[in-house]
């Protein structure tokens, strides 16, 4: 048995934090790391990571930053930026999800600035993905904010893109072609459809075609005390569209190890480092916990709506041949 693969249902809590390593070593599979980022991409081979995934610091003044100017801000980010370029895969992606930046009641939206600096190092973009939620603060001299964005670029054009394995259940899969050679035949996509690049939190996903991605507030069950966490899903669809099994997901401000989490669930190696000793510390608990069946998360695209009809059916010749893998459906 692999002594690195860390198997589910094992009892023995201290067995999964020896695994958890300090250090980048290629031959593990859960690096979890107190330090500052910067100094810790250092210590990572180049082109050895096949997803980045994070929520930077957005320089607001919460409780693990000082906040400074955004051009002082925008320069250090520019140097790690550098960095992680380096130590991606050539095939590989990033994916940088950010909000505003609030100074003097005046926004910065920092997927703007961010661009340009991704840009200037030759990355390419492949998707600005608005994802959107239904909690956050009232503001009073402008609309409330409800949506931030995640910026998907690749290194190259040769990049790891599975989107079957993100797919999400047509609204309709009973449509049919109404004529030519396939009419009457069911027009859909049986593994289910392109999920878009609008990720939106509503209760009726499946009315609007949207997928649900609550953020975490307080009732979510991914809460910890963490000010900024983001949800596993969110990172998970990330993960299985842009890597394969095996490979190295690095979050380089992993908070409480959300998206490590995401990449352990599918069976990818998980690199993280933050600042912060109480957010590492519930990290190590949450990949504890995940590892013996207590960790609360929300499933990736869990539905809260069906629609009904007979055009919500799906297709009974998908279902005899076992080719129809969009979920649930109204026949059974
Ligand atoms: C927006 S939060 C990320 C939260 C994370 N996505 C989660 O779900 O828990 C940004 C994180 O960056 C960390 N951070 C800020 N500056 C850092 C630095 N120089 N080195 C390492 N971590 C840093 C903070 O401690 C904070 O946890």
């Amino acid at each position: 048995m692999d002594k690195n693969l860390i198997l589910t249902g094992n009892e023995n809590k201290s067995l999964y934090r020896n695994d958890i390593v300090e250090h980048f070593d290629k031959d593990k599979r859960i690096v979890l790391k107190l330090g500052d980022t910067y100094k810790f991409i250092k210590e990572i081979p180049d082109e050895s990571i096949q997803l980045i995934v994070t929520s930077p610091p957005y320089n607001l003044g919460k409780e693990y930053e000082s906040k400074t100017s955004i051009e002082k801000y925008l320069t250090h980010q520019e140097k790690v930026i550098k960095e992680l370029i380096r130590v991606l895969n050539n095939d590989g992606s990033i994916c940088w999800e950010v909000g505003n930046y609030v100074t003097e009641f005046e926004i910065y939206p920092l997927d703007i600035f961010y661009y340009q600096i991704f840009k200037k190092y030759d990355l390419k973009l492949r998707n600005r993905i608005i994802w959107k939620f239904n909690h956050g603060l009232h503001a009073s001299k402008r609309f409330s904010g409800r949506y931030e964005t995640l910026l998907w670029f690749t290194k190259s054009d040769n990049y790891t893109f599975n989107l079957d394995s993100v797919r999400v259940p047509s609204k309709y899969p009973g449509k049919t072609h109404f004529k030519g050679p396939n009419r009457g035949k069911p027009s859909g996509n049986p593994l289910g459809k392109n999920p878009s690049d609008m990720w939106e939190f509503l209760s009726n996903e499946w009315d609007e075609c949207i997928w649900e991605i609550p953020n975490v507030k307080a009732n979510h069950p991914e809460k910890t005390i963490h000010p900024c966490q983001y949800p596993i899903e969110l990172v998970e669809r990330c993960v299985l569209a842009l890597t394969n099994e095996n490979e190295w997901v690095l979050d380089p401000y992993c908070g409480v190890g959300s998206a490590l989490l995401a990449a352990i669930k599918r069976n990818r190696k998980a690199v993280g480092v933050d600042k912060e000793g109480e957010y590492i510390q519930i990290a190590k608990d949450r990949i504890n916990d995940y590892f013996v069946g207590n960790l609360k998360y929300r499933q990736l695209g869990k539905p809260v709506h069906k629609p009904s009809g007979k055009v919500s059916k799906v297709p009974k010749e998908w279902i005899n041949n076992g080719i129809y893998k969009g979920g649930d459906n109204e026949n059974n």
